[in-house]
């Protein structure tokens, strides 16, 4: 039994396997692997599409996604050890999470606090705290199916594997050609999760990896160190950049995210003041001319005119509906090699 928590817990050539085989569904079609599974979904946040193509690929697959999410406006679950039950929460996961285990074959479990904090509704924690992942390692800890990662705190995995399955589809062999993950203006202050499994599926490839970020908006360093580490296993590399437009030169692929900057973390109305003055970090004509002919990625949703010009995602260039449908045939393979019944061929 193994958990898809994020891609760095698995080999390299594992999750090419998973690629290869949500590419050949894709092409060449499927078999029924998940008959009589059950997938439990857990929505702590809002989801288009990670909501629908997890369903989709249940049923396409033969098996059954729950949505448990639907109308229960929360989970009032306890996370904490030795917690004395006498306020709000009504069911502790260490009980939670076994019963839903022996009724389910997976867990698939969407948590991420800073979308809730950044509503400034809710008091938020240090980064420190908020990198521990507490609901979805808890889920982890006491589940006894695999549990599958929709996003959390600090890893988005399903988004980064489909992403890498969609350069791929796209460029063939992308050993050696160049990606910018770039950070745009966001009026939100939004989580790092995409942008760390992205960077970390795009190292897996063998890719010249750059990240560019205003000065203060750096990505987490335990996991750039991680990234490099990989970057290194395939011949690739990762390097950080201030300057958007020296990014842009010659790129392959541009993937554009905004995520909220570690520096300030928490304090979001100091951040806001900072990041007004960095409304020009946008993706527009002029910057994606200095590229290779770049692809153009982004995870969505997206906010024309703010992340990226009308005239760049209207155009051939702009491969993000793409990547979302590709969502759903990486889940598949995800599933079919998390739980998938084995005496099949795909394709
Ligand atoms: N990209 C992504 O995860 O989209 P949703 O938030 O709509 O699921």
């Amino acid at each position: 039994m193994k958990h898809f928590l994020t891609t760095s817990d698995f080999g390299q050539q594992e999750l090419m396997n998973m690629i290869k085989t949500a590419l050949v569904m894709k092409k060449s079609g499927w078999k029924k692997s998940l008959q009589d599974r059950i997938l439990s979904m857990f929505f702590f946040n809002p989801s288009l599409r990670t909501r629908l193509s997890f369903i989709t690929a249940m049923d396409k697959l033969g098996g059954l996604a729950v949505d448990l999410s639907s109308g229960s406006g929360g989970f009032p679950f306890e996370f904490k050890e030795n917690a004395v039950m006498d306020k709000n929460t009504i069911e502790h996961v260490k009980e939670a999470v076994p019963v839903i285990s022996r009724m389910s074959d997976a867990i698939a479990v969407r948590a991420s606090e800073l979308v809730t904090a950044s509503s400034k509704s809710v008091k938020v924690l240090s980064w420190d705290e908020v990198k521990k992942d507490t609901t979805i390692q808890s889920f982890a800890k006491y589940a006894t199916v695999p549990v599958v990662n929709m996003e959390s705190n600090v890893y988005h995995p399903c988004q980064g594997l489909g992403d890498a399955m969609t350069i791929m589809e796209k460029l063939g062999n992308p050993k050696g050609k160049k990606y910018v993950l770039t950070w745009v203006y966001h009026p939100k202050a939004l989580p790092m999760a995409t942008a760390n499994s992205q960077i970390l599926s795009a190292c897996d490839l063998g890719m010249q990896v750059t990240i560019t970020y205003p000065e203060g908006w750096d990505l987490d360093e335990d996991i750039i160190n991680t990234a490099k580490a990989r970057a290194r296993q395939t011949g690739g590399s990762l390097t950080l950049a201030n300057s958007q437009q020296e990014a842009f030169q010659d790129a392959h692929i541009v993937c554009a995210k905004s995520w909220g900057s570690i520096r300030h973390y928490g304090a979001w109305s100091k951040e806001d003041k900072i990041k007004k003055g960095l409304k020009h970090w946008i993706v527009d004509k002029q910057k994606m001319d200095l590229t290779d002919n770049a692809y153009f990625m982004h995870c969505l949703p997206v906010r024309r005119n703010v992340e990226v010009t009308d005239e760049i995602l209207d155009s051939l260039s702009s491969i993000v509906i793409d990547e979302a449908e590709n969502r759903m045939w990486i889940q598949m393979a995800i599933l079919d090699y998390l739980i998938g019944k084995k005496d099949k061929n795909h394709g």
